[in-house]
């Protein structure tokens, strides 16, 4: 290999590289993380607040594939000609002007294209998304394809309808930015139902190096840090949804980015969520007060037998301080025969008839809303750990809630919700099992699981 091939393939696998040694620019730290991870991963979205450096990065991400890849196609959208071209394209001339002169010469900058001197397989195009003309994004194929989404929350869902076969291309990249102004669309569902093919990026006003103080003081002072406006200007969060969404997903997201003290001597839960049909998962959460331990575990298409198997095994796996004192089973379907079976087998299994009454019979209709409900004051502590566990995320945050007319708050059934088109919230249900030692529970000594026969008697919902 020449030295020039050498440089060029080093340059193509590493855009950290092309900006610090080509551009002459100083990466902030996440747009370091985001270089990498467009590196690495084929589909991107980034939300943040204002001015932390989002048109930079992509003028830099164009720059970097336009010149280290061949033959590539780059189409970029946003959902007004202004931001294309005012605010994109401009921002890209700023930085083109920066190339030393010998990539400067391969380029050719006009108002709505750069191109690959002397390739005519080789461009980048910018197309304004409609809703009445949506074919941004569609139409393009190269072996090396980026798509960039600027201010994805303003693009009509219709354009990512369209583009959707495009967009999904074995290979190609996708980089969506913005702002996140609304909490529904593409760019909503690609941090929520589509998360676990995104990687996924939130940069906080905060977090900018070239975000001056006097905005961040004048949005604090005039809009109040729990507004909305705050959130998502300068938190680079969602806008709280509708009030009928039981956790907010920046209640449950900023769990995975805290630390909290270990308290190894609080006594570990589990809750075990056993699957009722053919397409459900049986689901284990551990947690040991303020933390969720691990992952949810799921598991599908085990009998009773396999699934005691499984959990004696997972019992068995853990050092004696770390094991459950409880473990809390669903007691519908074969949950209260798996119980019997574990207890049998000496293993602290309680099951619970999450259906059954609540304990403030008052408050909730049944343990199950009780339950979420503990759940989302758990969250709201602010206090509280769990793993980036993006189906647990996805499947909490999606879950809804009413008053009803008696005053009683319900949580959406797991039909309700299958038939809204979402999954089995089989996950967040064996998590919230974990609280079922709390409220009323907790009064009645419920600290040692050698107390069930006690309980067992005492409380309705305790089969
Ligand atoms: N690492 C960097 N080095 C030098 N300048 C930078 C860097 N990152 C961003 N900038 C500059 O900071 C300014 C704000 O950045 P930019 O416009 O990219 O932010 P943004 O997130 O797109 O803002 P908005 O939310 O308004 O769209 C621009 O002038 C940009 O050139
Ligand atoms: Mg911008």
């Amino acid at each position: 290999m020449t030295n020039a091939t050498e440089t060029l393939l080093k340059l193509h696998n590493d855009p950290v590289l092309f900006v610090e040694a080509i551009l002459k620019a100083t990466p902030q730290k996440w747009q370091r993380e985001a270089l990498i991870a467009i590196r690495d991963n084929d589909k991107i979205s980034i939300k943040s607040g204002h001015g932390v450096g989002k048109t930079a990065f992509q003028s830099w991400l164009i720059l970097w594939w336009m010149l280290t890849h061949y033959p590539c196609k780059i189409a970029v959208t946003a959902n007004t000609a202004h931001q294309l071209s005012d605010v994109l394209w401009s921002e890209v001339d700023k930085w083109f002007r920066k190339l030393p002169e010998g990539f400067k010469s391969q380029l050719e900058i006009k108002s709505d294209k750069i191109s690959l001197k002397g390739a005519s397989d080789s461009f980048c195009v910018a197309r304004t998304s409609r809703r009445e003309n949506p074919e941004a994004l569609q139409g393009f194929h190269s072996e090396n394809m980026l798509f960039i989404c600027e201010e994805a929350s303003g693009i009509p869902d219709v354009v990512f309808q369209v583009g959707e076969g495009a967009l999904s291309t074995e290979g190609a990249k996708v980089v969506m930015c913005g702002n996140p102004t609304r909490s529904d669309g593409y760019f909503y569902e690609a941090f929520h139902s589509m998360r676990d093919r995104w990687f996924n990026m939130t940069v906080s006003c905060e977090e900018g190096d070239y975000v001056s103080d006097k905005f961040l003081e004048d949005m604090q002072s005039k809009y109040g840090e729990d507004s909305n406006i705050y959130r998502v200007r300068v938190l680079g969060e969602f806008p709280t949804q509708s009030d009928d969404v039981l956790l907010p997903l920046h209640l449950v997201e900023s769990a995975t980015k805290r630390d909290v003290e270990p308290s190894p001597t609080t006594p570990v839960v589990w809750g075990l969520d056993v699957a009722r049909y053919g397409g459900d998962r049986s689901a284990l959460a551990k947690r040991r007060g303020q933390e969720l331990l691990e992952p949810i575990k799921t598991w599908s298409g085990k009998d009773l037998m396999e699934l005691a198997g499984i959990i004696l095994t997972e019992y068995e796996a853990v050092r004696y301080n770390d094991r459950p004192h409880a473990i809390y089973i669903d007691a519908i379907g074969i949950g209260a025969g798996l119980a019997d079976r574990l207890k049998e087998l000496d293993l602290p299994a309680i099951s619970v008839a999450v259906s059954e009454s609540a304990s403030l019979k008052e408050k909730f209709t049944r343990l199950r809303d009780e339950l979420f409900w503990l759940a989302r004051e758990w969250f709201e502590g602010r206090d509280v750990k769990i793993p980036q566990d993006d189906a647990l995320i996805q499947e909490i945050t999606g879950i809804r809630y009413k008053y009803l007319s008696t005053g009683k708050l319900k949580i959406e059934s797991k039909d309700e919700m299958k038939r809204r088109g979402q999954r089995s919230p089989d996950v967040a249900d064996s998590f919230v099992l974990t609280f079922a030692d709390q409220g009323a529970l907790a009064s009645g000594a419920m600290s040692r699981w050698n107390s069930r026969k006690m309980l067992k008697t005492n409380n309705a919902w305790i089969t």
